[in-house]
C-alpha cells in the first residue's frame, strides 16, 4: 500500500512531545511491511536546516495559493538508502524558521500552508496515495483541502485522521477560509464550530476515518468530560472511529544498548543492573546515596493534565514514606515553581530538572524504582511503556492509555502490569503508591518478578502498526 503521512513534528529531526516519537516510529514500523511504502512530510524547520546531521537534496520549488497570495514552497528529501521510506520537508523560511515551532499568532496560517503544500508535493511527486494519514490539528486542513482543491489529481486516495491529543483543536476565526484558505462558502460551514473555525472538527467531519491513540481513549472522546467539545461530533463517526494503541521504538528506547546508560541490562540481568543505575543516577541528580529508598520518577511536559496538581497536593504525605523522587521537564511557569519550591524542602529525597533531556531521561528511566503518571487525562501515554520496558513499575491513573497498557497488578495471582487509581483524587493516588511501596518493602521477589515481567512484554510498534494496515484496508477497500 502507498501511504502518506504528514505531522508538524517527528523525531529525531524534530521533537517536542508523544507526537514527534510516534512520528519516528510509525512511519518506519509501517515500511517495513511487505508491499507497503510509506511518505512522511513534516516542516522544514530552521533547527532542522542547521542541523548537519540532515542531509537534505533540493527537489523542487513552487507556489501554492492561499486565498489572495502566492506563497513559496520548496520541497526537500532526506538523503536516506531507505528506499521504502523517504521523508520529505517542506520549506519555508517565513513560516518555519521559528523557535519554539509552536504558540505563534499565525500557527493557523502556517499549519494551512503546510497543508495545502503536503498535497501539492504529492502531487508534483505523482505519488498517489492510497491514504494520507494525518497527525492532529496541524495537518487536519489535509482532508478538507483534498476535498476542496485537490480531488482531481488524487481521484481515490483517502484520509485518517488520528487524534494524539483533543486538547489542541485549531481554533481561528470564522474568516478563516476565506482569508486563508479561499475555499468557497460550504467550507467555512464545515469548518464552522460555534462562532469560529476549528480545524479539528473539519477533519473530523471530513476525513473518511478517524483515529486515536488508544481505545479507551476513542471511548472516553464520546463523552463530554473528555472531548473538549468535540463528543457530539466524534458520536456521529463512530462506525469510522478506531482506537490503536500506540507502541514505542525500542532501537531508542533499549536497556541493553542505549548509549545514554551506564550499566546495560536484560530482564534477566535487571535487578543488580539496575541498582547500579539507580546508584550513579542518585549521584548525578544529588540524591542521597540510599540504595533502600524507592526511587519514583516523573519524565513529563509539566502541564495540567499531566496530574502535576495531584502529585503536588500528596508530594509531603508521599515524602514521609521512605522515598525519593526525581522530576524531569519543562512546562507551565506555575508548576515549574511549585515543584521547585517543594524539591528545596527536600534536600537529598527530591530533586527537579527543568530540562527537556532525553538522554537525561533515558538514565531516569533505567535508575528508577518505579514511575509515576497520575494524568487526568491520557490520549495514550508512552512514558509508561518505555517505563516498563526499563523494568521500573508504573504507578498510573486508570484512564485513556494508561488504562489500556497498565492492568493492575494483583498481588494473589501476580497477574497486572503495575499500580493504578481510579478516580482523580490525591488519596487514591497516595494509596496505589503505598501498595506499591508495601509490594516493595514487603516481598522484593514479587516486585522483581513484576518488573521482569514488565521487560518482557512487546511494547514495539509491531502489533500496532499491524492495526493501522487493518484500519487502511478497511478504509480503502484494499485487501491486505
Ligand atoms: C500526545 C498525548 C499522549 C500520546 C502522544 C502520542 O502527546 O498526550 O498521550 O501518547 O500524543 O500519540
Amino acid at each position: 500500500m502507498k501511504i502518506a503521512i504528514a505531522a508538524s513534528e517527528g523525531a529525531p529531526f524534530i521533537k517536542t512531545g508523544g507526537l514527534g516519537d510516534v512520528m519516528q516510529a510509525l512511519p518506519e514500523a509501517l515500511s517495513k511491511l511487505p508491499g507497503n511504502s510509506v511518505c512522511l512530510f513534516l516542516p522544514y524547520y530552521g533547527k532542522i536546516k542547521r542541523d548537519s546531521r540532515w542531509e537534505c537534496e533540493f527537489v523542487t520549488s513552487f507556489a501554492v495559493t492561499l486565498a489572495w497570495r502566492q506563497c513559496h514552497v520548496g520541497l526537500f528529501r532526506l538523503k536516506s538508502r531507505k528506499k521504502k521510506l523517504q521523508v520529505y520537508f517542506v520549506d519555508n523560511d517565513q513560516y518555519f524558521d521559528r523557535d519554539p515551532i509552536y504558540g505563534c499568532l499565525d500557527d493557523g496560517e502556517r499549519y494551512a500552508f503546510f497543508s495545502k503544500a503536503v498535497l501539492a508535493c504529492l502531487s508534483y511527486l505523482d505519488f498517489q496515495p492510497d491514504v494520507i494519514q494525518c497527525n492532529d490539528w496541524q495537518t487536519a486542513l489535509i482532508p478538507v483541502a483534498l476535498q476542496a482543491e485537490f480531488r482531481s489529481s488524487f481521484p481515490n486516495t483517502k484520509t485518517v485522521f488520528t487524534i494524539h491529543n483533543i486538547e489542541y483543536q485549531g481554533w481561528a476565526g470564522i474568516d478563516f477560509n476565506y482569508e486563508v484558505l479561499g475555499y468557497g462558502g460550504q467550507y467555512t460551514e464545515t469548518l464552522r464550530y460555534g462562532d469560529a473555525s476549528n480545524f479539528m472538527k473539519a477533519a473530523i467531519v471530513t476525513a473518511d476515518a478517524v483515529s486515536t491513540v488508544s481505545e479507551t481513549y476513542a471511548q472516553e472522546l464520546q463523552y463530554p468530560y473528555f472531548s473538549h467539545g468535540m463528543s457530539s461530533v466524534l458520536t456521529q463517526r463512530a462506525s469510522s472511529f478506531y482506537g490503536i494503541t500506540n507502541g514505542i521504538d525500542t532501537t531508542v528506547f533499549d536497556p541493553q544498548k542505549s548509549g545514554n546508560i551506564p550499566f546495560h541490562y536484560t530482564a534477566k540481568t535487571m535487578v543488580e543492573q539496575k541498582a547500579k543505575n539507580k546508584q550513579a543516577l542518585q549521584l548525578e541528580l544529588g540524591l542521597n546515596q540510599d540504595p533502600d529508598a524507592t526511587l519514583f520518577a516523573i519524565v513529563s511536559r509539566l502541564a495540567g493534565h499531566k496530574g502535576v496538581d495531584l502529585l503536588s497536593y500528596i508530594a509531603h504525605t508521599l515524602l514521609s514514606r521512605p522515598v525519593q523522587l526525581a522530576i524531569i521537564g519543562t512546562g507551565e511557569a506555575q508548576y515549574e515553581q511549585a515543584l521547585s519550591e517543594l524539591a528545596r524542602q527536600y534536600p537529598g529525597r527530591m530533586v527537579v530538572r527543568l530540562a527537556f533531556d532525553p538522554s537525561l531521561a533515558d538514565r531516569v528511566y533505567a535508575g528508577a524504582d518505579a514511575y509515576l503518571m497520575p494524568s487526568r487525562s491520557e490520549p495514550c501515554g508512552l512514558s509508561q511503556l518505555i517505563a516498563m520496558h526499563y523494568g521500573t513499575i508504573p504507578v498510573v491513573h486508570a484512564t485513556g492509555g494508561l488504562r489500556d497498557t497498565v492492568p493492575p497488578y494483583d498481588p494473589t495471582t501476580g497477574e497486572g502490569r503495575g499500580f493504578t487509581f481510579q478516580s482523580y483524587n490525591g488519596e487514591d493516588f497516595m494509596g496505589a503508591i503505598d501498595r506499591a511501596l508495601q509490594l516493595y518493602y514487603d516481598d522484593r521477589a514479587a516486585w522483581n518478578a513484576l518488573a521482569q515481567k514488565d521487560m518482557d512484554l512487546d511494547v514495539s510498534w509491531k502489533v500496532p502498526a499491524q492495526a493501522y494496515m487493518d484500519m487502511f484496508h478497511k478504509v480503502t477497500g484494499i485487501n491486505g
